[in-house]
């Protein structure tokens, strides 16, 4: 080997602790010993209306569908698995669609662990995530076609070791990098900046359960070189001013997509979520880089910023200030990054467009409660790290369907989250000028407030949270519920109603209705599930079983029935091993809400995690994403070719996220 050349574990770049504050004026109002079983059965004055609040929210939803509550869930539980196999439940088939690489373009080359960073610009990216199906026609979602549309995902991050064929015999870790005498190579990053981003590719039924990939002019790739328009109020300030673009209106790329969301006019939200680590910054860091985790030492996640010196494409990433203003220089860069960034699918000539309204943060998802004509749009969005926290979004103009757009997400007002013992909840205005958001207090202008949105929520006295995921609603009822993974952070002394349980390693499902209308600045919570192994978990009173064992609830939706579908992503850093043994690979479940009944519907393959779900407008067909299989692989075993994974090609081939395609056998919907 090459001494020049070194593999640099530069570690997974996941969830960052990065909140210090712990909010400490919210652990005046706890008694510190609150303990979740206190919680769950009423321990103390407090916890107990927290309990009779769950009662009564669940006893609401029953009463209100009392006459008609047929049973949603149709299939029988399925069991957890350790293979490296898809399993289904009984009477339901799957097929593979778009694994990575798969190109998409008629000059794409096949799939090929040779393709070059060009050539992944015209294929499917890699780590799949939030998706959503568009039908090719119409723009109601429960009307269009269900036979052809476009499919339109998130790919999160990427693996070095299984992208790219100099890995070899290597011992890469999962996070690993080569570099060689200091340097990347110039295409393996082009590579992988082009493996991030959002694929968009037209997808058609053959027959029942076969798609395919269609060529249309609409198939495209967003990467972290695409060209974006930075809007709202944080356009245009000297945050986001960069040598690239000395206005601050446009930046290029997004990153770490996680989960998405659709607005309520049929484009698309990718969420930039662990963005923050791809960033090194060698001086001293402002507190919009350190307080969301920039790092001040070594590189970046990748070491992209050590590919080509005379390109700065890749330089960016080293927001170290270097020119005499912020207009020379990439300083700013990290500033324009941490945005819900919104793309129209059908229009394959259109911009992406970073939202800054919406608040800077590590953006899981974002989700919309039903558009009602002349009613302001609202959506919710987590901050999915340790003790971060839960965002609302009230648009200043009422929606029209005729003239509903973008527009609408560029002018309102962002809320934190108060979660209060009693079952009550608050929504805190992220606002300039008012409250503690002032001059004094180090904040002088919206896009101040926006670009350092985590600092604002710290002082409004925002609840930290285990880590908020996806958030889904409820067509009927419009609740909304958030998944909230886990949070080994928690300690004793900061355990609260909603986050009941000191180093939480199982995870919870939070639910809420606004009081009185959609817009309120308060609401009601319960927990809806406490996630864990028998005897540590809780569902409708009663203690999960081996039917419905999960942990670390991820992904999260709700069918246009009701059914809610959770998927899980136990960490890959204890997957299979202790007592997370026992719940086996990460899997899919369905949950009806009204009849309280929880199954498990699908368990994946070795080391990935379930992310993603969407049925076509008539249910009868669903796409699941599968991510980063095999990522359980040792450094030590990869480089001796040993895998835990070869999903789904087989034989010695590297595993490869892909799309799974759901069909039931017989009459019927998906859950049925
Ligand atoms: Fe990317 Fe929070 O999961
Ligand atoms: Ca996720
Ligand atoms: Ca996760």
């Amino acid at each position: 080997m090459n001494p020049n050349v070194t593999v640099v574990d530069h570690g997974e770049g996941d969830e960052p602790l990065s909140n210090p504050s712990q909010a400490p004026h919210f652990n005046d109002v706890l008694a510190a010993n609150i303990s979740r079983r206190g919680i769950i059965k009423g321990g103390s004055a407090a916890a107990l209306m927290g309990f009779f609040g769950a009662n009564s929210l669940a006893n609401a939803v029953t009463q209100a569908n009392q006459e008609a509550a047929p049973q949603l869930i149709g299939f029988d539980a399925i069991p957890v698995h350790e293979q490296d196999v898809v399993t289904v439940a009984e009477g339901y088939r799957v097929t593979v669609l778009t694994p990575w690489g798969q190109p998409i373009t008629e000059d794409a080359p096949e799939f090929a662990l040779d393709n070059s960073g060009a050539d992944q610009a015209k294929q499917i990216g890699q780590h799949h995530d939030g998706m959503h199906f568009f039908p090719i026609e119409g723009d109601d979602p429960y009307q269009g076609s269900s036979t052809d549309g476009l499919l339109v995902m998130n790919h999160e991050y990427v693996e070095p070791r299984f992208l790219h064929a100099s890995s070899k015999g290597q011992q890469h870790h999962r996070g690993s990098v080569m570099l060689n005498n200091n340097q990347r190579d110039a295409d393996e990053v082009l590579k992988e900046m082009n493996a991030h981003g959002v694929s968009i590719v037209r997808v058609r039924q053959q027959e029942p359960g076969v798609w395919d990939v269609v060529m249309d002019p609409r198939n495209r790739r967003v990467t972290a070189t695409t060209e974006m328009q930075i809007s709202g109020p944080v356009r245009g300030s000297d945050f986001v001013k960069t040598k690239f673009s000395p206005d601050g209106t446009a930046t290029r790329g997004t990153i770490n997509n996680c989960a998405h969301g659709v607005t309520p006019w049929n484009t698309y939200m990718a969420a930039e979520e662990n963005w923050a680590g791809y960033f090194v910054n060698h001086a001293e860091r402002p507190r919009e880089q350190a307080r969301y985790g920039v790092r001040g030492e070594n590189t970046g996640r990748y070491a992209w910023e050590l590919a080509d010196a005379n390109n700065e494409l890749y330089q960016r990433f080293d927001v170290t200030p270097k020119g005499a203003n912020a207009t020379e220089d990439y300083r700013n860069e990290a500033n324009c990054f941490g945005w819900m960034v919104e793309i129209d699918p059908f229009n394959p000539n259109s911009t992406p467009v970073k939202r800054t309204a919406l608040g800077r943060f590590a953006h899981e998802g974002v989700v919309f409660q039903p558009a009602v004509e002349g009613q302001p749009i609202v959506a919710y969005s987590g901050d999915d790290a340790r003790n971060e926290y839960i965002y609302k979004y009230v648009s200043a103009q009422p929606y029209f369907k005729a003239t509903a757009g973008g527009h609408l997400l560029d002018n309102g007002t962002l809320y934190v989250a108060r979660f209060h013992n009693n079952g009550s909840g608050e929504w805190l205005p992220l606002v300039f000028g008012q409250g503690p958001l002032t001059p004094a207090n180090g904040f002088h202008s919206q896009a101040d407030v926006l670009v350092n949105t985590r600092a604002a929520a710290d002082l409004l006295g925002a609840t930290p949270m285990d880590r908020p995921e996806w958030g889904a609603v409820h067509p009927e009822t419009k609740q909304v519920y958030f998944t909230l993974t886990n949070n080994t952070a928690r300690t004793v002394e900061n355990v609260d109603g909603a986050n009941p349980r000191a180093n939480n390693r199982w995870g919870q499902i939070v639910r809420w209705t606004e009081r009185g209308d959609l817009t309120s600045k308060h609401f009601d919570w319960d927990l809806f599930i406490m996630a864990g192994p028998e005897g540590d978990s809780e569902f409708a009173g009663e203690s999960l079983t081996e039917d419905n064992i999960f942990n670390s609830p991820d992904g999260l939706w709700i069918d246009a029935r009701g059914l809610i579908w959770i998927q899980t992503d136990i960490s890959e850093s204890v997957m299979n091993t202790g007592d997370h043994a026992q719940f086996g690979n990460n899997q899919m479940l369905a949950c009806d809400p009204i009849n309280n009944t929880l199954k498990r519907f699908l368990v994946g393959p070795v080391g990935q995690e379930v992310t993603g779900v969407i049925t076509t407008p008539d249910m009868r067909t669903m796409f699941v994403n599968l991510q980063h299989p095999g990522a359980t692989t040792t450094a030590e075993d990869f480089a001796q070719g040993k895998l835990t994974s070869h999903w789904p090609d087989g034989g010695d081939a590297y595993p490869r996220s892909a799309t799974l395609v759901i069909t039931k056998v017989g009459p019927g919907v998906i859950g049925s």
